[in-house]
């Protein structure tokens, strides 16, 4: 088959390309130990408050790492601030109690959606004590920009 140079170099290109995409995935996933979350766990988004899952907010902490129980509504995260150990695992659980929130933890991997009618849910471990910015990054409403709440990682680094 016999293919102009000019179209090969556009071939090459569009693989290149391709091969790009590939490797930010790839860096993505191993480099920076992002991840999907793959939690699928249904509540009714009208009953948060009461539901048994969500009656006890905040953080549980065991001698093995800690577990974070958060609502996020329209604007605010209950709780507001939460306190966990540096250098062990710590799982966040969060619903939303009206319309799709995000949870960011500004330096950090901790990321997730909050879509009501689900538990969120993802690992992470601080490995720097300090004081970490919560924000929404989900476009919820008129006052999305004052949608915040503080972490405080404590203990020695690891
Ligand atoms: Cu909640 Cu933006």
């Amino acid at each position: 088959m016999n293919v102009p140079l000019y179209e090969k170099i556009w071939m090459w290109a569009s693989g290149v390309l391709i091969a790009a995409f590939v490797a930010t995935i790839v860096v993505g996933l191993a480099g920076s130990a992002l991840q999907p979350p793959s939690h699928v766990e249904m509540i009714d988004p009208t009953k948060v408050w009461n539901d048994p899952r969500f009656q006890q907010r905040g953080v549980t902490t065991t001698p093995e790492g800690a577990t974070v129980v958060m609502i996020a509504m329209m604007f605010a995260f209950q709780p507001a601030e939460i306190r966990v150990p540096a250098g062990k695992p710590v799982t966040f659980r969060l619903t939303s109690s009206d319309v799709t929130h995000g949870l960011s933890i500004v330096g950090t991997n901790g990321n997730t959606m909050v879509v009501p009618g689900y538990i969120s849910q993802f690992t992470t471990v601080f490995r720097t004590p300090g004081e970490y910015l919560i924000v929404c990054n989900e476009y919820c409403g008129l006052s999305h920009h004052l949608m915040s709440a503080k972490l405080i990682v404590e203990g020695a680094r690891p």
